[in-house]
């Protein structure tokens, strides 16, 4: 209740405040018309003077010209001072306009719309303001666009394997079927997608929590072996799917961070296997291009559309096949990669396809 009062007695007074075009102008009228009452009495004083000393002026001259520089000093000073303190308000409200369309703004997305643009205006300061919150407001729009999107994924990805694992739960329980070794390892295998899914997201809200507060620390490492330490762990997997794979790294010393490097490649190599389709064998390549060191990953696949290629690295993106639709997945995997090589270390990911191939490219910058 007292909280109430105290907001709304703040917003009273906010709203009953003077706009801070009124003291501005105040000032400098004030200003203005302390120059003006100053360079008049001078101007008056020496005419007066100057007049005074000339031989041929005659006393009753002197004074009609006294007179009559009086009077008109008079009749000028205010309408000088009006014309100013007028001319002073217009410039001032006009100038102020931009900062009372951003306050309007502001009020609407803290009401949860969406403003239109701030039209760009002459001046440096204000046009770089509302730049900056015309970014921001395109920035927020984007954020809920995905935010939205995401929770209309998860929910989507989360709801197949659970509708799954629930039906065969109650079909059990009713005793319309009896548990035996392959639903209950159709069961695990459902409850391993959604403990990756959650794992995934974990992973993305981990590496967003760091890339917005801080760098991640790199240390000048060799590269070849990290590869090589990183796909290992894929060995057992490309056997049992009777993959083969080609390696291909020329050693160098990278600055990197070896967690998050060792995170994108896990991603790419996951991929690589998860939409293995071919025969060929995947193909791992590292090797110094000029300014950076380029480490490659080939795999034959379904042929990706253009669409495809330019959104895979955009969150929650995924390619809508049935394949895809079996398999399960979030659409996290890409961005985490982006996330780590692009926000982290400042290099460049991209795909290059052929019609059944397609090769995923991370770029990592040579600091010397
Ligand atoms: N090596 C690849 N070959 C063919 N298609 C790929 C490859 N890598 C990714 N894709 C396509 O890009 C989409 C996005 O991949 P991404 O890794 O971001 O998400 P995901 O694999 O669907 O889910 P997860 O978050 O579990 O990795 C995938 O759905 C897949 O269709
Ligand atoms: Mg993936």
């Amino acid at each position: 209740m007292f909280l109430k009062k105290l907001i709304k007695a703040k917003k009273d007074r906010a709203k009953h405040s003077l706009s801070i075009i009124i003291p501005i102008t105040l000032l400098n009228s004030g200003i203005l018309i302390i120059f003006l009452l100053i360079s008049s009495y001078l101007i008056y004083s020496t005419a007066c003077f100057l007049v005074a000393r000339l031989p041929t002026v005659q006393e009753e001259k002197q004074m009609i010209f006294n007179d009559q520089l009086a009077l008109f000093l008079f009749i000028l000073l205010p309408s000088t001072i009006l014309t100013g303190i007028v001319l002073h308000y217009w410039v001032t409200k006009k100038m102020f306009k931009p900062f009372h369309e951003l306050i309007e703004h502001t009020q609407a997305l803290k009401e949860g719309r969406f403003p239109p643009e701030i039209r760009a205006r002459s001046y440096r300061e204000i046009n770089q303001l509302t730049h900056t919150f015309n970014d921001l407001t395109e920035r927020l729009k984007y954020n809920e666009k995905s935010r939205d999107q995401m929770l209309t994924n998860m929910a989507h990805d989360l709801r197949t394997p659970l509708s799954n694992i629930n039906g065969y739960l109650e079909a059990m329980k009713d005793g319309v079927i009896k548990g035996d070794k392959d639903i209950f390892s159709s069961l695990h295998k459902e409850s391993d997608r959604l403990i990756h899914m959650i794992n995934q997201l974990q992973e993305m809200s981990k590496w967003n929590e760091i890339t917005s507060h801080t760098l991640l620390e790199k240390y000048n490492l060799e590269i070849q072996s990290v590869l090589h330490e990183s796909l290992s762990l894929f060995e057992l997997t490309l056997k049992n799917k009777k993959i083969s794979l080609l390696t291909e790294i020329d050693p160098c010393t990278v600055s990197i961070n070896k967690e998050g490097i060792q995170q994108a490649l896990t991603n790419l190599m996951q991929n690589a296997i998860q939409y293995y389709e071919g025969t060929s064998p995947i193909s791992v390549k590292g090797e110094k291009c000029g300014g950076y060191y380029q480490i490659s990953i080939t795999n034959p696949g379904l042929p990706l559309t253009e669409k495809d290629q330019v959104s895979l690295f955009e969150r929650f993106y995924r390619v809508d096949t049935a394949r895809n639709q079996k398999t399960g997945g979030t659409g996290l995997g890409l961005a985490i990669v982006k996330e780590i090589v692009v926000t982290q270390h400042k290099g460049e990911v991209f795909i290059e396809s052929t019609n059944n191939h397609h090769t995923f490219f991370l770029h990592l910058p040579l600091n010397h």
